[in-house]
C-alpha cells in the first residue's frame, strides 16, 4: 500500500517516474522483496509451526523441539467466582514491578490497589543471579513497607516472562534467558527457590505460596475474567510468545487425560532448528549474529520490539551503501547498533504525522536527507513491521486452527488476550495482524481483547484460580 503511495509522491515532488526515481523505486523494492511474505508462504510457515508444536508436546520428542510447548499447570481459566487479595511480581523487561491486587467477585473485576516499579539496571541484567534476586527481594520489601503489608501472608503470583520448564505451579526451571538478560547461575535453576533464598538472606520478612506464571498466561487469565471464552494469551512487545488451552490428552508429558492445560508455546524459538532459513533475510542473520544469544529465539528476532528497530537500521544502512539513500553517506548514528529505536517505526508510520516524524528522526540521526529519503525510510519501516504482523498472524492462526480441530468443530469462536508495546503502540500492526488471521484461519472467528496490566493482574488471577481449584477438590 505504502509502495504505491510513495511512487505517487515521487511524481508530486517533480521527479519523473520514468527517470532516475523509477529505477530507484525498483532497486529499493528489490532489497525489500525478501521481507514480503505471500499468503502461500505464510500458510507454509503455519504448517511448519504446527509440526513443531506437535513435536514439542510429545513425550519423547519434546527435548528436540525448538518450540518448547511448556506445560504451565494452569488447568482452568477463571469462572468469575475468584476473589481475594494477592501480591504479584512481574519481571520480563527492563523494569520489575510489584503489585497489590484485589479480585472482586461481585463486580468480576481485578483491581490494582497499588504498584511500584523498580528499574533493572544493565549491570544487574548481565550480572549474577544472586544480585538479581537480591534486587527483587529488596524491591518487594520496600513495597510491603510502603503498603503496610509486612506481616500479612498474601499469596504471591510471580510473572516471570522467560522460557521455564514448569514442574509444578510453584517450581519453575529457567531454560534460557531472552530479551537482553544474561544473569549467571540462573539457567537450569528453580526460580522460586532463588527468590526464596534471596528473601531468606535478608531475613526480615517471609512469603507464603508462590504461583509462577509466564506473561502470556497472565494475559490470558486477566482477560479470561472479563471474557470467559478467552483461552489464548499473546504478547508482542520486547519479546513475543503465546499460550493456549490444550487438551490434556495431547499433553503427553503430564499425567492425566482429562480436561485441559494451558501450554506456553514459547513460539519465539520457532526456527532455531533452521526450518525458517528460506524466510530469514541477510538482515535477520546479522541481527542474530550480533545479539547476546546468537542462534536462539529466531522467530522472536524477526518479530519483536527488541529487534525491529535494528532490522530497519540495517536495511537503511544497506540502502545507503548501495547509494539509494542519503546520497550514499551514512551518519555515525546510523552506523551505531541500536540507534534506530523500535518506537521510531511506530512514529514514522503514523498516518497523519508520519512523514513529519520521519524527517525529525532522520535529522536526529544526523542524516542528510531529502523528501524521497524520508519516503523510503517510511517504506522500510512499513515493510519490516508488516512482515512482523503477518508472521505473528501465521503463528496465531496455527493455534486457533489447532483448537478448532482439537474440539472437532466446523467453526470456532474464541478470544485472544493480547499485550505488548508493538501490538498496542504501532498504528496499524493490530489491523494487519487481524486481517491476516482472517485469511489464514477462515473457519475461526477470533476476538482480540487488549489486556489491561495482564502480567501483573494475571499472576494474581492464576493464584486465585489455583486456590479455587484446591478448595473445590477439598469439598469433593
Ligand atoms: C520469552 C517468553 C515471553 C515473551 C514475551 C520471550 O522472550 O521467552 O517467555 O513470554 O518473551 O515477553
Amino acid at each position: 500500500m505504502l509502495a504505491a503511495w510513495w511512487f505517487r509522491l515521487c511524481l508530486q515532488v517533480n521527479q519523473g517516474p520514468f527517470g532516475s526515481e523509477l529505477s530507484l523505486t525498483l532497486q529499493v523494492q528489490k532489497h525489500l522483496e525478501p521481507f514480503r511474505l505471500s499468503l502461500e508462504k505464510l500458510q507454509d510457515v503455519s504448517a511448519r509451526l504446527r509440526k513443531d508444536m506437535i513435536r514439542g508436546l510429545g513425550k519423547h520428542s519434546h527435548h528436540r523441539a525448538s518450540v518448547k510447548m511448556l506445560p504451565t499447570f494452569v488447568r482452568a481459566t477463571p469462572d468469575g467466582t475468584e476473589k481475594g487479595d494477592f501480591l504479584a511480581l512481574d519481571l520480563g523487561g527492563t523494569n520489575f514491578r510489584v503489585l497489590h491486587v484485589r479480585v472482586l467477585e461481585e463486580e468480576q473485576r481485578v483491581l490494582k490497589m497499588d504498584s511500584q516499579i523498580c528499574a533493572i539496571p544493565q549491570d544487574i541484567m548481565l550480572g549474577t543471579g544472586e544480585k538479581l534476586f537480591d534486587h527483587i527481594a529488596a524491591c518487594l520489601a520496600e513495597f510491603l513497607d510502603s503498603q503496610k503489608l509486612r506481616g500479612q501472608t498474601l499469596p504471591l503470583g510471580f510473572t516471570f516472562s522467560f522460557p521455564c520448564e514448569q514442574k509444578e505451579i510453584d517450581k519453575s526451571i529457567l531454560i534460557r534467558w531472552t530479551k537482553g538478560f544474561n544473569c549467571s547461575g540462573v539457567e537450569g535453576e528453580d526460580v522460586v527457590n532463588l527468590l526464596k533464598e534471596a528473601i531468606h538472606r535478608r531475613g526480615d520478612y517471609d512469603i507464603s505460596s508462590v504461583a509462577m506464571v509466564n506473561d502470556t498466561v497472565g494475559t490470558m487469565m486477566s482477560c479470561g475474567y472479563r471474557d470467559q471464552s478467552c483461552e489464548i494469551g499473546m504478547i508482542i512487545g520486547t519479546g513475543t510468545n503465546a499460550c493456549y488451552m490444550e487438551e490434556m490428552k495431547n499433553v503427553k508429558r503430564v499425567e492425566g487425560e482429562d480436561g485441559r492445560m494451558c501450554i506456553n508455546t514459547e513460539w519465539g524459538g520457532f526456527g532455531d532448528d533452521g526450518c525458517l532459513k528460506d524466510v530469514l533475510t541477510e538482515f535477520d542473520e546479522e541481527v542474530d549474529k550480533t545479539s547476546i544469544n546468537p542462534g536462539v529465539h529466531t522467530f522472536e528476532k524477526m518479530i519483536s520490539g527488541m529487534y525491529l528497530g535494528e532490522i530497519v537500521r540495517l536495511v537503511l544502512l544497506k540502502l545507503t551503501e548501495e547509494k539509494l539513500l542519503f546520497r550514499g553517506c551514512p551518519s555515525e548514528a546510523l552506523l551505531t547498533p541500536g540507534s534506530f529505536e523500535t518506537r521510531f517505526i511506530s512514529e514514522i508510520e503514523e498516518p497523519d504525522s508520519g512523514l513529519e516524524n520521519a524527517k525529525k528522526i532522520l535529522t536526529k540521526l544526523d542524516l542528510d536527507w531529502d523528501l524521497v529519503d524520508a519516503c523510503v525510510a517510511r517504506l522500510v519501516c512499513d515493510t519490516v513491521s508488516s512482515r512482523s504482523a503477518r508472521l505473528c498472524a501465521a503463528a496465531l492462526a496455527t493455534i486457533v486452527n489447532r483448537i478448532r480441530i482439537n474440539r472437532g468443530l466446523d467453526h470456532l469462536k474464541t478470544t485472544v488476550g493480547v499485550d505488548g508495546t508493538v501490538y498496542r503502540k504501532h498504528p496499524n500492526f493490530s489491523d494487519e495482524l487481524q486481517a491476516a488471521v482472517r485469511l489464514l484461519a477462515p473457519k475461526c472467528d477470533v476476538t482480540f481483547l487488549i489486556s489491561e496490566d495482564g502480567s501483573g493482574k494475571g499472576a494474581a488471577m492464576v493464584t486465585a484460580v489455583a486456590q479455587r481449584l484446591a478448595l473445590q477438590s477439598l469439598c469433593v
